[in-house]
């Protein structure tokens, strides 16, 4: 079997990286494309330190820019590295503009689309990631959802039973693989208290209005705040003049390894991140989610997420519920982990060996017969 890999982003790296080296160890080769989505160091070669990534065969360097520029200009290159490979399969993870992409142009080639993390919905359609992974997974022959909960967001949208497998979420297998080898002395810089800040969705930082209602709910708390600014983030707080806090913590992006420290070690973590929700359950650190809506309900369910909204009373009022009420704080950190058990890239690369076995894995015609 012959895969691509298209992992463009900080996420991406992390999700498939479990994946990866499944490959790796079943010594099947597969090609590493990344569309240059996320090309400063700290927000992707870093990453491929921390994660002992190669180098990506493919870069097509699309840089930042527009939702329609960089879908559209990633597509393009894409198509050709595609039609020029053809792979039996491209794997995809999660909701980016490049996963979009990456979707898009190997089913117009025929070429079976693999989703890892599909199934997840917001209901939020103002989210790009909303639109990405709607398309994403009916463009996919394969669809690895995490949970029960996306399988079923995609049997209501129709897709069929068997395309889809339930295998759990690779954070869980990245993290758990990851936590021993975590960077611990980074805590030397910091005090021993804190609370773990990170924000970059565009529906909260692109409006000053809901970024500075939350970073002043936070900093209200009187409590010493680790925040780790996205460039995005850091773009907006730059052009606007933000109120200073001597208790926000400001550092540029981490590592992977110094931020998992910072993670497990967190009393709580406060995040519009997607993966932060997740990988905080499974590090039984209090999560409390800076958006309206999540795709991640499980995390909810299971007692180890609230979500809290953008309002700043409202995150204030739910912040200081969660760390005065030991009741409470006790049972989100009790939560159990419902994403999985760590062997989910396994099982991702025995289903794709086991359908490519028995000629499966391809886009039918409508007439096929097996
Ligand atoms: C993207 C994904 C988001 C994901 C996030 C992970 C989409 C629509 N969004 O959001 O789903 O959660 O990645 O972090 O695909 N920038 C840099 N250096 C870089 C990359 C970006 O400074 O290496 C700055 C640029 O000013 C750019 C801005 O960050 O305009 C946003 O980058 P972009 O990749 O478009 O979106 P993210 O907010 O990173
Ligand atoms: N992360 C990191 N350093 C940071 C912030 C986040 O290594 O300073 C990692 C974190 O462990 C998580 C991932 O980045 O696995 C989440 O990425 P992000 O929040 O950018 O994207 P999302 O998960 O929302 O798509």
């Amino acid at each position: 079997m012959k895969p691509f890999i298209v992992a463009s982003t900080r996420p991406e790296l992390i999700k498939l990286a479990p994946v990866m080296r499944e490959f790796d160890r079943v010594g099947i080769e597969y090609k590493f494309i990344t569309t240059g989505q996320h090309y400063d160091s700290e927000l992707f070669g870093v990453f491929l330190r921390d994660l002992k990534l190669r180098e990506p065969d493919y870069n097509i360097e699309i840089g930042s820019g527009t939702q329609a520029y960089q879908t559209a200009t990633a597509m393009v290159s894409l198509e050709k590295i595609f039609e020029e490979g053809m792979p039996d399969v491209v794997i995809v993870e999660g909701d980016t503009n490049s996963v979009l992409s990456a979707s898009l142009a190997a089913v117009k080639l025929h070429i079976p689309v693999a989703h890892v993390e599909a199934g997840l919905r917001s209901n939020d359609r103002r989210m790009p990631e909303e639109i990405n992974r709607i398309i994403a997974d009916h463009c996919s022959e394969v669809l690895f959802a995490p949970t029960e909960v996306s399988e079923k967001n995609l049997l209501d949208e129709g897709i069929p039973h068997e395309k889809i497998h339930v295998v759990g979420n690779t954070i869980v297998d990245a993290t758990l693989e990851n936590i021993s080898l975590a960077n611990d002395s980074i805590l030397e810089k910091f005090p021993e208290d804190f609370l773990l800040l990170t924000l970059h969705r565009a529906e909260n930082v692109d409006k000053i209005e809901i970024l500075s209602g939350i970073i002043n709910a936070i900093a209200g708390l009187g409590r010493d705040v680790i925040f780790p600014v996205h460039p995005r983030t850091k773009k907006m707080m730059e052009a606007a003049d933000f109120e200073k806090h001597e208790n926000l913590l400001m550092t540029e992006p981490l590592g992977y390894l110094d931020f998992l420290a910072l993670l497990k070690n967190a009393t709580c973590v406060l995040t519009d991140s997607g993966g932060i929700q997740e990988e905080a359950i499974v590090l039984n650190t209090p999560c409390i989610t800076l958006r309206t809506t999540t795709e991640r309900p499980e995390t909810i369910s299971a007692g180890g997420n609230i979500l809290a909204g953008v309002v700043e009373g409202k995150i204030k009022e739910i912040a200081e519920r969660v760390l005065s009420d030991k009741e409470l704080y006790d049972s989100m950190k009790n939560a159990k982990n419902p994403l999985g058990d760590g062997k989910t890239a396994k099982k991702i690369v025995d289903i794709l060996l086991e359908l490519h076995k028995h000629g499966a894995l391809l886009i039918k015609s409508p007439d096929f017969e097996a």
